[in-house]
């Protein structure tokens, strides 16, 4: 379970502070789907940010499976993400002279995993994102709705607890981030993987379980699809 409380987070701009999250309280459940909405600049990248302890929050604290981030150093942060985290961006961030395989067993260098594991998940992982013919392949001759899908399965091959995605599908047109969004969904019913997706289009937010829209540095309004009132928010929401 993610327990976000408090928190706030100030960056520096000139000489005054801009607060960019005012004051989050959240809960997101193990193994949920939460899809975070809401207008640019209100904050949504930098939650991402501290809930990667790739950044420290202003105030406030940030508890994943019991683990207090705010309270850890840079280096047990560090250690904490290679572990816990598997992160996805809007424009993939392969590296281009690594093959697709190379690219997706890249963090296991870090882990002291035999090789032989190491093969074992790679071609499970390949075959999952249906991507087993093209592990010799360079990230530039695939498509972007494969190279988005190796990216998945990079942020996958620690099989991390929680899966945090910014505009995943954001550069993908619509058959192709329906197929992104499938192969997320399956792998969060799989393993059981929470995920926090941010994302502008609310086709992309209909696969999560909940979403919460984002204002102004707070949450101002989460509605779950279990909700009665969700059919009648999604419909408002694409008209
Ligand atoms: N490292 C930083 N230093 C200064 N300002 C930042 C930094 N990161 C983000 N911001 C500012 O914080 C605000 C929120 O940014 P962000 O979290 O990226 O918003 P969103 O992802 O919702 O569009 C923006 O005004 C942005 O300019
Ligand atoms: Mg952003």
């Amino acid at each position: 379970m993610i327990q976000i409380n408090n928190l706030k987070k100030e960056f520096k701009q000139g000489k005054s502070n801009i607060q960019v999250l005012k004051n989050v309280d959240l809960e997101i459940q193990e193994g949920e789907f939460v899809a975070i909405m809401g207008p640019s600049g209100a904050g949504k990248s930098t939650l991402l940010q501290l809930l990667a302890g790739l950044d420290v929050p202003t105030e406030g604290e940030i508890i994943i499976n019991n683990n207090y981030l705010h309270e850890m150093s840079e280096r047990e942060r560090t250690i904490f993400r290679r572990r816990n985290i598997g992160l996805v961006f809007q424009n993939y961030q392969l590296l281009p002279n690594l093959t697709v395989e190379e690219n997706i067993a890249f963090p296991l260098h870090a882990d002291g995993k035999s090789s032989k594991d190491k093969m074992y998940v790679i071609t499970e992982l390949l075959e999952s994102v249906g991507l087993s013919d093209f592990e010799n392949t360079k990230p530039n001759l695939l498509s972007g709705g494969q190279q988005q899908r190796v990216a998945i399965a990079r942020a996958l091959v620690n099989n991390p607890s929680v899966l945090l995605a910014d505009e995943p599908t954001g550069n993908l047109d619509r058959n192709t981030a329906e197929d992104t969004l499938n192969l997320m969904t399956k792998f969060n019913h799989q393993y059981n993987q929470t995920i926090i997706m941010v994302t502008h289009d609310i086709f992309s937010a209909g696969f999560a379980d909940r979403i919460l829209l984002f204002k102004d540095g707070e949450v101002d309004q989460s509605i779950s699809r279990k909700e009665e009132n969700y059919a009648k928010y999604m419909a408002n929401f694409m008209a």
